[in-house]
Formats: C-alpha cells, structure tokens, sequence
C-alpha cells in the first residue's frame, strides 16, 4: 500500500483493498461479496445506464479518541436511500443486510480509516443501481448494491475557511415536484454544467432557487443552506425540492441545545443580505462558511471575509467532537463497528 499524507487528503477517489456488492434478482437479495477489482462488469441495456436508475448515499466513519471506528447516523442514510429507492421503483436495501455490509466494507479497508487526529474520515459511497437488462421505459429487472469507501479530508480547500457561491437564473436543478427531495444521481447531472461554470468563474459552489418562482432559497448543488439570522436564529429552507439533509438536521439538534431558535421554512431571496452568516452542510462539506453570494450584478457579502462566524464555529467544533466521540454521543447518532472479523 502506497504511504498516504492523511493531513491532505482532500476529496478525491482512490482506490482502496475492496468493495462490497450484493445483487438482487427474482426478488431477493444475495450475501454480497468484496470485490477487489474497482469495475462493474454490466450489460449494454442495463436500465441505470439508459434511464438513471441510480441512487447513492454519502456519510462517514471515523477512527476516534478511544481507537474506535464509528459511522456517523448511518441510520439515518439507509433510510433515506430507502426513500429514494421508492420513489424511482428500486427495491428496498433491508437495514441488516445494509448495516452489516458497511461493517463489512469498512473492516477490509481498516488501513485506510484516517488516523484520529488527521481531521480525516473515512467517506463511504452506497450505490443502488438498476443493473438487469431494460429497453423500454419500466424498472430494471435486477439490480446492484455496492458500497465503496475513499479517506478524505475536506472538499473545500482549507476546511473552514468561507467560499463564494453564485446563483444562475438560467440553470434549475429540481421541480417542484420531481426527484430533488431524493438522492437520485440524475440531480447531480443537472447541475454538473452550472457546477462547472460556478467553477470556472471562482465560485466554489452554485446555490439554487426554487424552480417555480426563482423567489425563495433551496440549496446548494452539494449541500443544505443555513443562515443566522442577526438575532441568532438559526434559518433553513423547507421545501419538497431539497435534500433533507441528515448534517442538517444534526446541527439543528445542536443549535436547539445550545438555545438557538430553529426555523425550517420558507427563505425569500431577499432575506439573505440580513443573514450574520451563511453556510453550506452536508456530509462532505461538513458545514462551510459562505462569504458571498453573486447573482448578476449583485454580491451579497455575508459575515467575516476569511474565517468563520461564531456561531458555526461553535456548532462545527459540536459535531466534529461528536462524531471523533470527543464529546459524549448523547442522541445515539454514532455506530461502533468492532474490528474483529
Ligand atoms: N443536498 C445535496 C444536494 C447533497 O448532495 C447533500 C449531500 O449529501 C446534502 C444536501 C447534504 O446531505 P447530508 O447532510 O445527508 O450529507
Ligand atoms: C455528500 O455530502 O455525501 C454528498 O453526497 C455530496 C457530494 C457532492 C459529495
């Protein structure tokens, strides 16, 4: 195994001992197996190829204080993926396979679990794909369970430092009643060329409104939004085109215990030039802070230039010290996966 530099690893693939995968035919699921090859062997007509059959889930594992390996709510993402499964007719991944294959994925690749300390964790990516045989339009016949794994740092360059974001009026992301409130891989495509543009023009993230009116916030093409209000509220969208978001609603438990006042509601564009700070949350991002928002002529600034605001300061140190079990896991959030085989 090649040495790693685990203090910068940043967000990028690379390959690992193994993946685990398990197949569904006729209605069942199999035992699964670690492969150690990174391709799919797959049929030309398979349905997730022509029709995005495709849903996958991103949370984390981390080497913590104790020498633990614990995975974040993982929960909380089977049930999501089982969400998403649904609503573009997959079958269900059960939670004691799902749970069982995590553990499994991420024993054989313990050497690749970032050493407590590092800032690192261990990025884990379930992939339920629609594998069998399909021509016309209908649900795959058969499919395919996978999970792979990559250590990672931050996927923004240098942590906790603010971005810049930038909202298009000509790129939407998801309708009103479509497949944003899922995690179907064809939500990600649709913003791939904005994403891009975002890039090449020095934002680091692009921020949707919704679809319907361009009047209200939704998200981020990676991540939840958040705002803190000036009284220190703390702000984030609902609507049936988001993500929920499992990072968020973590944070919003920590910011209730801390005495925010939590508001998950409507958010007017205009309302974001009275935000103390802005900021992105989700599983890769963690939480980042945003430093201003472009669209058009118009930047919004939001809070302090380089640094972070108080309050996701505090918030981002919460959840870190949880998830590296620093502080106690009072809402059971944190699951052990013991290492002997
Ligand atoms: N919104 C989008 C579009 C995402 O891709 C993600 C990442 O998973 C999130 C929000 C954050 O969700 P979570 O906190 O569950 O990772
Ligand atoms: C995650 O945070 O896990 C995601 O899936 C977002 C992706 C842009 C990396």
């Amino acid at each position: 195994m090649q040495k790693i530099d685990w203090e910068n690893l940043g967000f990028s693939y690379r390959d690992t001992n193994c993946h685990i995968r398990h197949s569904w035919r006729n209605g069942v699921w199999d035992d699964g197996e670690l492969c150690a090859s990174p391709y799919l062997n797959m049929h030309v007509a398979a349905g997730c190829l022509h029709y995005g059959q495709a849903a996958f889930e991103g949370l984390k594992a981390f080497c913590c204080k104790d020498g633990k390996v614990r995975i974040f709510r993982p929960l909380d993402n089977i049930r999501r993926m089982a969400m998403t499964a649904r609503r573009i007719c997959m079958p269900e991944v059960p939670e004691e396979l799902y749970i069982k294959a995590l553990e499994r994925v991420i024993r054989a690749n313990r050497a690749f679990i970032p050493p407590y300390g590092t800032g690192g964790s261990l990025y884990i990516r379930p992939l339920l794909i629609g594998s069998g045989v399909q021509i016309g339009i209908a649900p795959a016949g058969e499919y395919t369970f996978l999970i792979l794994v990559v250590p990672v740092g931050a996927y923004y360059k240098g942590g906790l430092h603010p971005v810049k974001a930038v909202i298009y009026d000509d790129f939407d992301r998801a309708a009103p009643l479509g497949v944003g409130g899922i995690k179907v891989a064809g939500n990600y495509a649709a913003s791939l060329f904005a994403h891009e543009k975002a890039k090449m023009e020095g934002f680091a993230v692009e921020l949707y409104l919704d679809a319907k009116t361009h009047t209200f916030v939704e998200e981020f093409a990676t991540s939840n939004f958040v705002g803190i209000t000036a009284d220190g509220a703390y702000v984030t969208p609902e609507s049936t085109s988001i993500l929920p978001s499992i990072t968020n609603l973590t944070l919003m438990e920590l910011a209730r215990e801390q005495g925010l006042d939590v508001q998950a509601r409507s958010v007017r564009f205009d309302e974001l030039e009275n935000f103390s700070e802005i900021g992105a949350c989700g599983t890769a991002v963690v939480l980042t802070p945003v430093c201003s928002i472009t669209r058009g002529e118009r930047v919004i600034r939001i809070g302090p230039e380089q640094g972070c605001g108080a309050v996701f300061q505090s918030l981002y140190e919460r959840v870190q010290a949880i998830q590296y079990s620093e502080a106690p896991d009072r809402y059971g959030w944190c699951h052990v996966v013991e290492m002997d085989d």
